[in-house]
């Protein structure tokens, strides 16, 4: 076990009374990560007592539960429900929550408004490394560079062959995003330096303004499935958008059509993008994001050579990631002092 790990168990050990007597009259904030960079944890520890889970995996439920009564404040990520019963146990003194993500399905926000617990998130500070991340896939995907690279290992490179590998470039093209918040528009911006036709984007509300800079048209689900060549996912889980891409959906898709998703898996109906890769409805999937993750080896997507799939990886620059660790912090600080957060979801 890493030494930090050690460190974390025996820290947490030390901490064990201090749910029945208060030691302390500092704050306590429970953290579901051990592994968040350090600085985070640093900035947190100055003004509170911070207890973690040890592992590297994520904390089970049954130890969520148990390990968050009494705490002041939950510091936690995506793969931490935080739902009615978590914060049930947690109790009435519980201030705040705070995700180091910029989603935030994971937690049930109306719960929290009802019972006045503040929500951190982590938005802006990875917008530019999840679009970077989605560029990557998509190229990974139209130009098929995994596919590829196995041909390398396989013995399926005989020889240098015309029409061997090809796949579909984006000049040209008709790109659709699903979601025109700020990682749509710089996925927007990353696009235009590859001469689309056309990109076009479906939210609730035009946003003129910023569409005007990538020179983006808004248009209705609808007509963004039918006519897109690339349809890019990226906007947030939400009832209304949870599994919005189903069969009906990809059947209205152009057959050449190149998905890729880099929002949430949720919002995809999976056996029916599974139907629509193996019936050539579509033409391939780039996924970084999937229902469940980690996808379990058996997945029948994963038998597919026309689907690229990655571990969730869209903000993973490790500048990003510890950033992302101090804002989740300086949110769970401010939120216990009463102060504004850095960046808070409106209830
Ligand atoms: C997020 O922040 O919500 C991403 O999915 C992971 O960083």
């Amino acid at each position: 076990m890493p030494p930090r790990l050690v460190l974390a168990q025996v820290r947490n050990f030390l901490q064990l009374g201090h749910r029945t007597r208060r030691m302390s009259s500092k704050p306590s904030v429970y953290v579901t990560r051990p592994d968040v960079d350090d600085s985070g944890l640093e900035l947190l520890r100055k003004s509170c007592q911070v207890s973690t889970w040890h592992e590297t995996f994520p904390v089970p439920r049954s130890e969520l539960i148990r390990e968050v009564a009494g705490k002041d404040a939950l510091y936690c990520a995506l793969t931490d429900k935080v739902d009615k019963e978590v914060l049930d146990a947690a109790g009435p003194q519980l201030k705040c929550v705070a995700t180091i993500s910029v989603g935030y399905d994971h937690i049930d926000v109306e719960e929290c408004r009802k019972r006045g617990i503040r929500v951190g998130f982590t938005p802006d500070v990875l917008t530019d490394a999840t679009a970077e991340l989605t560029l990557a896939l998509l190229l990974a995907t139209n130009r098929r560079l995994f596919e590829a690279n196995r041909q390398v290992y396989n013995g399926g490179w005989k020889s240098w062959a015309p029409m061997w590998m090809c796949g579909q470039g984006l000049k040209g093209s008709r790109v659709g995003l699903l979601g025109f918040g700020r990682i749509g528009q710089e996925i927007a911006a990353r696009i235009v330096p590859f001469k689309p036709a056309e990109i076009t984007y479906t939210t609730r509300t035009a946003r003129p303004e910023e569409a005007a800079a990538v020179n983006a048209r808004h248009v209705d689900f609808d007509e963004m499935i039918r006519n897109s060549d690339f349809i890019v996912v990226c906007c947030a889980l939400t009832p209304q958008t949870k599994e919005i891409f189903n069969a009906s959906a990809f059947q209205k898709m152009k057959s050449n059509c190149i998905f890729i998703n880099t929002a949430r898996g949720g919002v995809v109906d999976q056996k029916a993008l599974h139907d629509a890769l193996t019936t050539k409805q579509i033409q391939a999937a780039g996924l970084d994001v999937t229902t469940p993750e980690p996808l379990p080896l058996d997945d029948p997507l994963l038998k597919l050579d026309n689907v690229v799939i990655l571990p969730h990886i869209g903000s993973a620059d490790i500048e990003t990631r510890k950033e992302m660790s101090r804002i989740t912090a300086r949110n769970i600080i401010a939120g216990l002092a009463d102060k504004k957060m850095e960046a808070e979801v409106s209830l």
